[in-house]
């Protein structure tokens, strides 16, 4: 990167509004679905399994080619090249062929006249089963041993022995739920038929690339005869990672194999069936400590429902690992990941991609050892944090970065920690049916992708003789504001105002071979392309300015009030003018790619991660011990984005994130019956939460701190780790629920999601004694 440029370092970066902000408003940003449709257009739906596990024995299709509107029916015979819609492990099958593994999983796929016509000759369909065994539940898939992969284990020093030595030592267990993606966008994906078979897409997908390939295996094509597009998602969350894969290969095998575009768009109910999950967990523990709650020794179990195949797992699961520490020092510990195969529709990504699960495991410990000792569990909390002389992680990475201790402890004073926790106190001695819970916790989340080779971008910037410029680069819109970050990026290299940016749609035919927009690092990795790509045209267009005017480069500058070349100041429309006449290119690509990261997964040590994103959030809640209703009181965030690169979209991105944590951890409850169906599979029976479930008091404040390692403009990734945030609404919960035997020392048996009948249970079982 071009030093001698200090624009990405020193311009404070304005508060602009998400570039598509009026456009969401008023209806008219275009989604996929939006697009207008040609006359020929089909429409598409599955028919779907109606077993968990089972062998087909026939498929009877008559009904459904003959079913009205219909126009084709297509099985896994009729897919010319490889049936695999997987990202990795080339399990996952556009159709099922031989043998189904979950309940909702695609048989066959029905191309009508409309979309009402396509999902009710889905139906028809008859096909006889051999049903097989099948494992629902994590229970019955370690009964069945089945594993996605083998066990791994991340360790240091001796847990077993550092168990035997410490002063105190305590076992639990317990369980927290996945969680639907509930993107307000369902898949979708629209399939063009080009010349000389060509196919253009357009798909709502956090991963255009993946998709690109895999619909050129599956149709024997090249990648460069498939392009996809995508101008922006109505919301993804993980969600869209690698599941948009199935409704996009759908869509391009009927174009492929009838000539005639074809939209999938697929139906609420149908998505939430057939489309992948946050990982439900099963948490066993053991923990040794001293009398001030600092822990000495730590083994973890982490068991994850991984569903039918391996998706995302293997990586999901390292990331629970690298975020059982979460602000920790462990100093002999073991965390053992069991990765459970189970015969429900594979989990996927979804923002934390794992992180959450592993961080709200060792919070639990921690509210455990607090809970034993009768001290305050934010004092416990403040013991254990990294800090000099204990600053490696259990993979023996050097946290360099920490800023958790300042963080909690400016949080802790602001927010009134101490005083409001008194004033809880005293409100639940005074209050036998209502009763309140406060708890301050802690994030430090990681950021990069672990497996090494995506932590890279490109960007391609052109700039037109009349001054203005186009932005593209390989990461995805989804409503997180990456693309007017990255248009800010290039607009401060020219010193121009944003207006003169226009962004334009993600193209694999624009920026090849690029990576998925997940972990958090869209702006991180994008932003730092784009930065490159837009210094190449400047320094092209500073060299050819000094040699017109007959000056040093050094006397070249843009600036918002014009470029100055010498004593002369033109504007930059003239200076793009001049520069197309003196035959000078305006166009350039950029890449990047994450320094300084390596790791080895067979031993489960390096730096898997560029640097640590931190923050800290204080909830008060309030429970009713009659029916197991509460309400989130209080919220107050401090987070650190580094130098933000817009503050305005940043804070919403902590709101959000912390709100979807919530609903993760108190409402959202999926609901699989004992054949693995999903009963939870819309909106009546899956409650996610609204602007009703916002505390009414709720502060963010952003950490006034600039990233230690040179990303663009110091920022830091900011998508994921706020999620992690409301894991202090679980914590107030629990707190909640033990103030109705204050003097039970023992954590009471709460599971997440904090649902009514659960928060009913956990007060039985803790007043009990169970
Ligand atoms: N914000 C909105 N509005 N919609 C989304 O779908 N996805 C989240 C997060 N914030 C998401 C979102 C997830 S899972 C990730 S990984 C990041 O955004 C991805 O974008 P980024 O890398 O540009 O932050
Ligand atoms: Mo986010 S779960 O990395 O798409």
């Amino acid at each position: 990167m071009a030093e001698r440029d200090p624009a990405w370092k020193v311009l404070p970066k304005p508060s602009h509004p998400h570039d598509s902000a009026r456009l969401h408003v008023s209806g008219e940003a275009r989604y996929a679905d939006d697009v207008g449709e040609p006359a020929d257009m089909l429409h598409l739906a599955f028919g779907q399994s109606t077993e968990a596990r089972a062998r087909i024995m026939a498929m009877d299709l008559g009904d459904v080619r003959a079913a009205p509107g219909v126009v084709a029916v297509f099985t896994a015979a009729d897919i010319p090249g490889a049936n695999d819609v997987s990202p990795v492990a080339g399990d996952d099958r556009l159709l099922a062929d031989g043998e189904v593994l979950c309940h909702g999983q695609a048989l066959f796929l029905v191309a009508a006249t409309s979309q009402r016509a396509a999902r009710a000759a889905a139906r028809l369909g008859k096909v006889a089963y051999a049903p097989l065994p099948a494992a629902i539940t994590i229970a019955e898939a370690r009964a069945a041993d089945a594993h996605i992969e083998p066990v791994q284990r991340m360790a240091r020093g001796d847990a077993t022995a550092a168990l035997e030595t410490a002063p105190h030592r305590l076992a639990g267990r317990f369980a927290m739920g996945g969680q639907d993606h509930f993107y307000l966008e369902g898949q979708v994906a629209v399939a063009t038929p080009g010349e000389d078979g060509q196919i253009h897409v357009l798909s709502s997908t956090q991963h255009p690339s993946e998709v690109q390939h895999l619909i050129a295996h599956m149709l024997h094509l090249s990648s460069a005869d498939v392009t996809l597009e995508v101008r922006r998602m109505g919301g993804a969350f993980g969600g869209k990672e690698t599941q948009a894969a199935l409704f996009a290969a759908a869509a391009a095998l009927v174009a492929h194999r009838t000539g005639r575009p074809a939209k999938f768009r697929c139906d609420r109910d149908d998505d939430m069936v057939m489309t992948g999950k946050r990982h439900e967990f099963e948490v066993d523990y053991e923990v040794g400590f001293d009398g001030e709650g600092r822990l000495l020794a730590l083994s973890l179990h982490l068991a994850s429902r991984c569903g039918a195949t391996v998706d995302l797992s293997p990586a999901i699961n390292d990331r629970a690992m690298f975020h059982a520490d979460n602000c920790y020092y462990l100093p002999d510990v073991a965390v053992i990941s069991e990765r459970l195969k189970t015969n429900t529709v594979s989990a996927t990504a979804f923002r934390g991609f794992g992180g959450p699960q592993g961080m709200l495991a060792i919070e639990r410990v921690i509210d455990a050892v607090a809970a034993h000792l009768g001290l305050d569990p934010l004092d416990v909390r403040v013991a254990n944090l990294y800090g000099p002389g204990r600053e490696t992680t259990p993979y023996e990475m050097v946290v360099a970065d920490n800023v958790a201790p300042q963080i909690v402890a400016r949080l802790r004073e602001t927010a009134r920690y101490d005083e409001r926790a008194r004033a809880v106190a005293a409100f639940n001695a005074a209050n036998p049916v209502l009763k309140k819970g406060i708890a301050l916790t802690p994030v430090k989340f990681g950021i990069s992708f672990t497996t090494t080779h995506l932590n890279q971008a490109g960007a391609l910037v052109h700039l037109y003789a009349d001054g203005s410029i186009q932005v593209n680069h390989g990461g995805t819109e989804m409503g997180q504001g990456l693309y007017v970050k990255v248009a800010q990026v290039v607009a401060d290299v020219f010193a121009v105002p944003l207006e003169t940016v226009r962004i334009t749609a993600t193209r694999t035919d624009k920026v090849p071979n690029t990576s998925a927009t997940a972990a958090s690092s869209g702006a991180d990795l994008n932003g730092m392309a784009a930065y490159n790509a837009a210094t190449a045209i400047r320094e092209r267009l500073t060299a050819f300015l000094a040699r017109t005017y007959g000056v040093a480069e050094g006397a070249v500058h843009f600036t918002p009030g014009g470029v100055l070349v010498g004593g002369e100041t033109l504007t930059f429309g003239q200076v793009a003018r001049k520069a197309h006449i003196g035959r000078i290119s305006l166009s350039a690509t950029g890449y990047y790619a994450t320094p300084g990261i390596e790791y080895d997964r067979s031993v489960f040590k390096g730096r898997p991660f560029y640097y640590f994103a931190y923050g800290a959030a204080v909830s008060e809640v309030v429970i009713d011990t009659l029916t197991g209703e509460h309400r989130v009181l209080a919220v107050d965030i401090l987070h650190d984005v580094g130098r933000s690169l817009n503050p305005v979209i940043d804070v919403g991105q902590i709101e959000g994130g912390f709100l979807q944590g919530q609903g993760w951890l108190t409402t959202e409850e999926l609901v699989y019956d004992e054949r693995g169906r999903l009963l939870t599979h819309s909106p009546a029976t899956y409650k996610i939460p609204t602007a009703s479930d916002r505390a009414k008091h709720f502060t963010v404040t952003l950490w006034d701190g600039e990233n230690a390692e040179p990303t663009i403009n110091r920022s830091k990734a900011v998508g994921e780790p706020p999620f992690m945030l409301a894991i202090s609404v679980f914590s107030a919960l629990n707190r909640a629920v033990a103030a109705t035997a204050p003097d039970r020392r023992a954590i009471p048996p709460l599971d997440a999601p904090a649902t009514p009948e659960r928060i009913l249970s956990a007060i039985a079982g803790h007043r009990g004694g169970a």
